[in-house]
């Protein structure tokens, strides 16, 4: 059997704080969810292993602070990232405010070469609460903040009900790999 090929790709989850994103890193590397709140300090990673066609890739997920007095991250935590997602509250309007801030901050951070095809990803979480009744940002709205920003692609997910991570995690892999 042939050997495949090893690619590790790292990617930063960056958004405002209580949006979710420990939660969606850990319901897509452990399967769990958790109702508490116990907000990020600093920033840390976890990998999972994944096959994409002939290759092994190990995706390096770095989990940020939202919370601005925690945030000590400072470049190295941003440079050779591979793709960067970013996570708004579909019920909180401020969340979706930010994320010009995130995205700008992202590219000033991390200066990739090619900034115009950076691969980015937006997901909208919580989509679960209250059955979708106390959403506060449309689908559409979402969409036509990703087309002002080179056609971001959009996925909305709930980490507690395990929406869509699959499928949003290994999107941002394979688009981070054709960047490569
Ligand atoms: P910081 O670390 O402070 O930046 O926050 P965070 O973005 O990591 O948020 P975290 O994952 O800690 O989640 C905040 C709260 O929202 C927790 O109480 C989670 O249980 C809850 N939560 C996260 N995702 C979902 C979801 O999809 N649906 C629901 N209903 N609650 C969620
Ligand atoms: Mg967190």
């Amino acid at each position: 059997m042939a050997t495949r090929r090893r690619t590790l790709l790292k990617i930063v989850l960056l958004g405002d704080s209580g949006v979710g994103k420990t939660s969606l890193m850990n319901q897509y590397i452990n399967n769990k969810f958790s109702q508490l709140y116990k907000t990020t300090i600093g920033a840390d990673f976890l990998t999972k292993e994944i096959v994409i066609d002939d290759r092994i890739v190990t995706l390096q997920i770095w989990d940020t602070a939202g919370q601005e007095r925690f945030q000590s991250l400072g470049v190295a935590f941003y440079r050779g990232a591979d793709c960067c997602v970013l996570v708004y509250d579909v019920n909180v309007n401020k969340s979706f405010d930010s994320l010009d801030n995130w995205h700008d901050d992202f590219l000033k951070q991390a200066s990739p070469s090619d900034p115009d095809n950076f691969p980015f990803i937006l997901l909208g979480n919580k989509i679960d609460v209250d059955s979708g009744n106390s959403r506060v940002i449309s689908d559409k709205k979402a969409k036509e903040w990703c087309q002002s920003k080179d056609d971001i692609s959009y996925f909305e997910t709930s980490a507690k009900e395990d929406i869509n991570i699959d499928a949003a995690f290994l999107f941002i892999a394979k688009r981070a790999l054709t960047h490569e």
